[in-house]
């Protein structure tokens, strides 16, 4: 089996020359980066910069105007390349359906595909509940989970496919700071124990170094900085320094 394939490795990504115009808007102005196997990559910037165009087309759900989009050196874009490496997304509002369970919520691929008995779904969706501590509330309603549960669930949806690489939307949004950081234990012990490679963006400063091995800074469709978490705080540019330093006008 290629190793690349493999369940205990992630693929590499390559992103470059990345354009969209919505209307009159450009909202990704030639965006470029590479996430290495195994690397939790953050996309830091702040409301409206574009972060979450940006995972859309990364799955597909957008088509660029211009630039292209590798995993692993291949160009995305075919059916042969979409069924050959496996990717999830982590919605920015977890995306749960309310009518179903959450054991039924999570299975809901692998059921609706019909890519497991019963009893074998059954048991990975224990699998992956139990991987983000949630196993007793499988047979719970979305309804009746908090906000970080809820986001819990979402990340264990995505983990039944066994990703190679995994995208996070805003995992902490709504969050209290205690569930963030749960959060982000999560995002950092599943890359260790997986390597799948993880591409988290988000608006949350601490977030962002408290997990990433490197931080990308996007501002208005651009990509302003990248470098590990050290280089970005020493970055001297103003934009990047008003977001990362962004406080409240209290007169003193
Ligand atoms: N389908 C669309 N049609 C038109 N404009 C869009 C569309 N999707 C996004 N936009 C615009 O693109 C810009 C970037 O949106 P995006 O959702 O990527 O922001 P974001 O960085 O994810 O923000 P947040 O941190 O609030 O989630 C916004 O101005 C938004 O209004
Ligand atoms: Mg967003």
């Amino acid at each position: 089996m290629n190793p690349a394939n493999s369940n205990q490795s992630g693929v590499g990504l390559v992103v470059r020359g990345l354009r969209k115009k919505f209307g009159g808007q450009d909202v990704l102005k030639g965006v470029s980066f590479e996430v290495k196997p195994g690397e939790i990559f953050v996309i830091m910037g702040p409301s409206g910069s574009g972060k979450s165009v940006l995972l859309k087309h990364l799955i597909g759900l957008e088509d660029a105007d211009e630039g292209e989009i590798l995993i692993n050196g291949e160009k995305i874009g075919s059916p042969e390349i979409a069924a050959k490496y496996r990717m999830a997304l982590v919605f920015q509002s977890g995306a749960l359906l309310n009518s179903l369970t959450v054991g039924e919520n999570v299975g809901l691929y692998l059921t609706e595909h019909k890519l497991k008995s019963p009893e074998e779904i059954e048991k990975i969706v224990l699998e992956k509940l139990e991987d983000v501590g949630l196993k007793d509330a499988v047979n719970k309603m979305p309804s009746e989970l908090s906000g970080g549960m809820k986001k819990r669930a979402a990340i264990a949806r995505a983990l039944v496919i066994e990703p190679q690489l995994i995208l996070y939307d805003e995992p902490t949004s709504e969050l209290d700071p205690l569930s963030a950081v749960v959060i982000g234990d999560e995002i950092l012990e599943l890359n260790r124990r997986t390597h799948v490679t993880s591409l988290v963006v988000s608006h949350d400063r601490d977030l962002a170094f408290g997990v990433a091995d490197r931080i990308a800074v996007i501002v208005d469709g651009v990509i302003v900085t990248i470098g590990t978490p050290d280089e970005v705080k020493k970055f001297n540019d103003p934009v990047v320094k008003k977001f990362l330093h962004a406080d409240f006008k209290r007169e003193k």
